[in-house]
């Protein structure tokens, strides 16, 4: 590749929370970012992948006091983990950094003044609830009560899980803090405000042109742009942060300083890495591309704050922001009962990490849909493309080489269009590798390979090499095998890269860039074939999702981490769980509720004609073409209520801690409308 055609690339993955474990939730996007990153780098571009842990905030700070350990020394224990379980996936950032650093404070002090001086930033008094045991203001979720609107106990400061109703922490009634059980006061506290609304013409701009962001994404965005408001960046000490210079006790709001982390973690690589200037990618002009890679839970705090952020401190702004969508491990979310809920250290122990990293490559897209991790379908695949076609080729056509043949192959080639189909499909696979179309790759890939088993086949080698009279034959065919074998594991590097290695050291190879692909290997010593990888036992498997099971037990016996989010209501007896009428219903309709931000407006059949309007707290989940069809659990004799949108005649059944991650209950197919739930 000419220095001309060469990219300047930076690239991120969302930063990790200190708070938590990796998962293979996450492992999807890094593994999708490292599978990017590693294709940039062999077709020659300059591509730096940068990431950092996410370090501040409130539950980091609660964290590590219930630990009894300094915020520094619990997220040094955590980045370690972190980093030990990527390199056990095989995820090979240039830099992992924290937002816990020198580079990270400069830069958001400064971004901060330079919003500042450009007038983006107000200051104005509001009331808070604050512990006076602790001595902290609340965070919303950190005030639990009894629900203004229902009466229901027990509910978050921000919105009712019961009946839906949103309102502020202050309306609670009875409201206790969630840290230390003391009843709250209302507390005045000076905020600092970023003008998100400001940028709102410049956010329409961007947001819709140059593929700056995905075309769904783009259609989510008219309901936020209509409803921009002033950004809260400010939180009182105590806080696990970085103040805000010139305003002493006023910390700045984790959300802030996180993308600033990306910048963070390059700065600092750029300290440390000759003729790597950070200005050459920042500065605003800079022919240099940025992409953060993320998950469609935080594409607000991405494709509106972080724009403007970076627009209103006189910065570049991104190239692109690429969401993907959620894991789901066979069909439902992740659960810790069902031991779904697989930490990557748990995974690594019992499976290789390019089990997944194929699997996740085969059937990534560029889209946000969600993915569906089944661990039957998983081993399969992997079985039958990995072990069964892939490596087998190898497998088939070495052996003869190393004894019959001298271990060389042979000078010649045969089938010369075989070949070029081979090394013409370079530039349609690239191409889809670079649109982030991983599965339309790995598609093609897998069908090349096909065509080398059933040229094998078809020739049958090990008969040819039995008589001498056809014994040269059988070299240029198993030859041939051997060069077919390196054009598909070049293509596969990016996903496959240990495999690579192994490949690069039985072809005695300097390396497998994209480009090598085209090189065919004549008159050419090769190393004994040894055995590349193993196929995947369900046993494995198994014991995998019995031990992650395990470690949710493991997990429970911890005081600390012990404490249900939602504790468990009082006792009943049965008579009283009899008197609740489950049935299956089918949501036969769902819309919007005009002035509602939490609801949605569901007419469910119950079969037979029977049918009711129920109103749902799940509109920061589902759309309504999401529900439409779908059939859940309701309770179907619970006595109308009045609300302030109509009224609601029934409880749809739902679970999670709220906001996008909440799930209606989803009965398998065989349930009717109707039915009683028992
Ligand atoms: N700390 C923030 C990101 C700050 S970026 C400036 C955060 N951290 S996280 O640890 O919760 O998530 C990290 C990334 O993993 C996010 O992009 C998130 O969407 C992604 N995922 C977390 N769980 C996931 C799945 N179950 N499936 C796919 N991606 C998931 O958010
Ligand atoms: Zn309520």
């Amino acid at each position: 590749m000419t220095t001309q055609n060469q990219r300047k690339i930076l690239v991120t993955s969302a930063l990790p929370y200190a708070n938590g474990d990796i998962h293979i939730g996450h492992l999807l996007e890094y593994v999708q970012t490292d599978i990017w990153v590693r294709f940039q780098k062999s077709r020659g571009h300059e591509c730096y992948y940068v990431c950092a842990d996410d370090t501040h905030g409130t539950p980091v700070m609660l964290r590590a006091q219930k630990e009894g350990k300094t915020p520094e020394d619990f997220i040094a224990e955590q980045q370690a983990n972190h980093e030990r379980d990527f390199a056990g996936a095989l995820i090979e950032f240039d830099n992992f950094h924290s937002t816990h650093s020198s580079e990270s404070k400069e830069l958001t002090q400064g971004i901060y003044l330079k919003l500042k001086e450009n007038g983006h930033i107000s200051s104005k008094t509001i009331n808070q609830l604050y512990d006076p045991e602790k001595n902290m203001f609340l965070p919303d979720r950190f005030v639990k009560g009894t629900c203004p609107k229902c009466d229901s106990e027990n509910q978050y400061g921000d919105n009712c899980d019961n009946c839906g109703a949103t309102y502020n922490p202050t309306d609670l009634k009875n409201p206790k803090s969630a840290v230390s059980g003391a009843t709250p006061v209302l507390k005045e506290s000076e905020h600092f405000f970023f003008d998100l609304k400001g940028f709102e013409s410049f956010l329409r701009e961007w947001l819709s042109s140059d593929g700056h962001v995905q075309s769904e994404v783009q259609n989510k965005m008219n309901e936020w742009l209509d409803d921009l408001r002033q950004w809260d960046i400010s939180r009182d000490a105590p806080y696990f942060g970085w103040e805000i210079p010139g305003e002493e006790g006023k910390y700045f709001y984790v959300w802030l300083d996180a993308p600033i982390g990306y910048m963070a973690s390059f700065k600092n690589l750029c300290d440390k890495t000759d003729g790597l200037n950070f200005d050459d990618y920042w500065q605003q002009g800079s022919d240099a591309e940025i992409y953060h890679f993320i998950g469609k839970d935080i594409i607000y705090f991405h494709t509106l704050f972080w724009p403007s952020v970076l627009k209103g401190a006189g910065y570049r702004t991104p190239t692109a922001v690429w969401a993907h969508g959620f894991v789901t491990v066979n069909g439902q979310k992740m659960s810790k009962s069902k031991g779904t809920f697989i930490k990557a250290k748990t995974y690594l122990e019992h499976l290789n990490p390019e089990y997944l990293r194929y699997y996740y490559a085969a059937k990534l897209s560029s889209k946000i849909d969600d993915f569906d991790l089944n661990l039957e379908d998983f081993a399969q695949r992997v079985n039958s493309d990995l072990v069964g076609k892939l490596v087998n080729i190898a497998s088939r056509c070495s052996g003869f080489i190393t004894k019959q043949f001298d271990s060389k192959l042979s000078s010649e080639t045969i089938e010369p269009a075989l070949l070029k189909e081979f090394t013409d499909s370079s530039e349609q696979i690239a191409k889809h590798y670079e649109a982030r179309d991983f599965g339309k790759a790995i598609k093609l890939i897998m069908a090349l390979a096909d065509k080398a088993n059933a040229y094998i086949a078809e020739k049958e080698p090990w008969k040819l090499v039995k008589n001498e009279a056809t014994k040269a034959e059988a070299h240029l065919v198993c030859s041939l095998g051997i060069n077919l074998f390196k054009v598909l594991v070049t293509y596969l590097n990016p996903v496959l890269p240990a495999l690579a290695d192994k490949v690069q050291d039985f072809l005695q190879l300097d390396n497998m860039n994209w480009d090598s692909a085209q090189e065919v290997l004549t008159d050419y010593e090769i190393n004994k074939f040894k055995p590349m990888m193993q196929r995947i036992e369900m046993k494995s498997v198994e014991k995998m999702v019995e031990n992650s099971k395990e470690d949710l037990e493991a997990e429970v016996e911890q005081p600390s981490k012990s404490k249900l989010s939602d504790p468990i209501k009082d006792e009943i007896q049965f008579g009283d769980f009899d008197k609740i009428d489950l049935r299956i219903a089918k949501i036969a309709k769902a819309e919007h509720v005009e002035g509602a931000d939490k609801l949605l407006k569901l007419l469910l059949d119950l079969g037979e004609g029977v049918t009711k309007q129920v109103f749902a707290g799940i509109k920061s989940a589902y759309s309504p073409e999401d529900l439409e069809g779908k059939l859940t659990v309701m309770v179907a004799n619970l006595a109308p209520r009045k609300m302030k949108f109509g009224m609601s005649e029934g409880m749809v059944l739902a679970a999670g801690p709220g906001g996008k991650e909440l799930w209606i209950l989803n009965p398998e197919d065989g349930a009717q409308p109707g039915m009683r739930v028992k």
